[in-house]
């Protein structure tokens, strides 16, 4: 299975494609979460990345696509991947074609999580994460089981995203309709889009996203 989950910042594609990797037993690839390790490891890409990222624009498509490209080479892509954050630009979207024909691979959906902006911001503005193993929270709707302490690994440490100022949310969200919701219309034609009521309770997302995938 290949996926792409598509949308604006904040509609939940992390969100569910951590709950797709434990039901479809394939790995996630989130460029967002590679460009904030290469930022974090000080590497000659996170250099590049880091303004462009805090500014809430997009890096540069060579770059992005050249880790994805290296990433599904991966052994743990063999049974497929999803794709979360990426393609965001018709430039993208056209290098993974390029990338999958050539891999003898095929795309099999691309999942639109569709949400209304005021909502967006709510969410981005309550986001925050588990410094040690990155599992995902919300301050309103969805807290750890026991506060201050992470349902998955234990710790204590919690960390929240840089890019998560209402500024640069707010860029972001330009971004997204500039560069990468054209991408709605791309795939539509190809057949390949389902889309989906994003602002639902998070479990009925995935529901509507299992049954999609069932359909398939
Ligand atoms: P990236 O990390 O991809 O960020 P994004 O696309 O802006 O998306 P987010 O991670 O903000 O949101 P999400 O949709 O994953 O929502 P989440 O599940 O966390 O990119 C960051 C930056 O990296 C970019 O700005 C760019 O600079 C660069 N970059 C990355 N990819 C690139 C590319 N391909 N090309 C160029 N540059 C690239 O959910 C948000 C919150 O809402 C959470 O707290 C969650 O708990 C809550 N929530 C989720 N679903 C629900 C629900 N159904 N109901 C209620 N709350 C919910």
């Amino acid at each position: 299975m290949r996926l792409i989950l598509l949308g604006p910042p904040g509609a939940g594609k992390g969100t569910q494609a951590q709950r797709l990797v434990e039901k479809l037993g394939i790995p996630q690839l989130s460029t967002g979460d590679m460009l904030r390790k290469a930022v974090a490891d000080g590497t000659e890409i996170g250099k590049k990345a880091k303004s462009v990222m805090d500014a809430g624009q997009l890096v540069s498509d060579d770059i992005v696509n050249q880790i994805v490209s290296e990433r599904v080479d991966g052994d743990d892509c063999a049974n497929g991947f999803i794709l979360d954050g990426y393609p965001r630009t018709l430039v993208q979207a056209d290098a993974v074609e390029v990338m999958l024909e050539a891999k003898g691979m095929k795309l099999d959906a691309v999942i639109e999580l569709r949400v209304d902006d005021a909502i967006l911001v709510d969410r981005i503005a309550g986001r925050y994460t588990c410094a040690n193993c990155g599992a995902g929270y919300h301050d309103e709707n969805l807290k750890p089981r026991q506060e201050g302490v992470c349902d998955k690994c234990g710790s204590t440490e919690f960390k929240r995203r840089a890019d998560d100022r209402p500024d640069a949310v707010k860029d972001r969200l330009w971004v997204y309709y500039k560069e990468t919701a054209p991408l709605i219309g791309y795939y539509h034609a190809k057949g390949k889009l389902h889309t989906v009521d994003g602002m639902a309770e998070i479990d009925a997302v995935t529901e509507e996203i299992e049954t999609v995938l069932r359909s398939l």
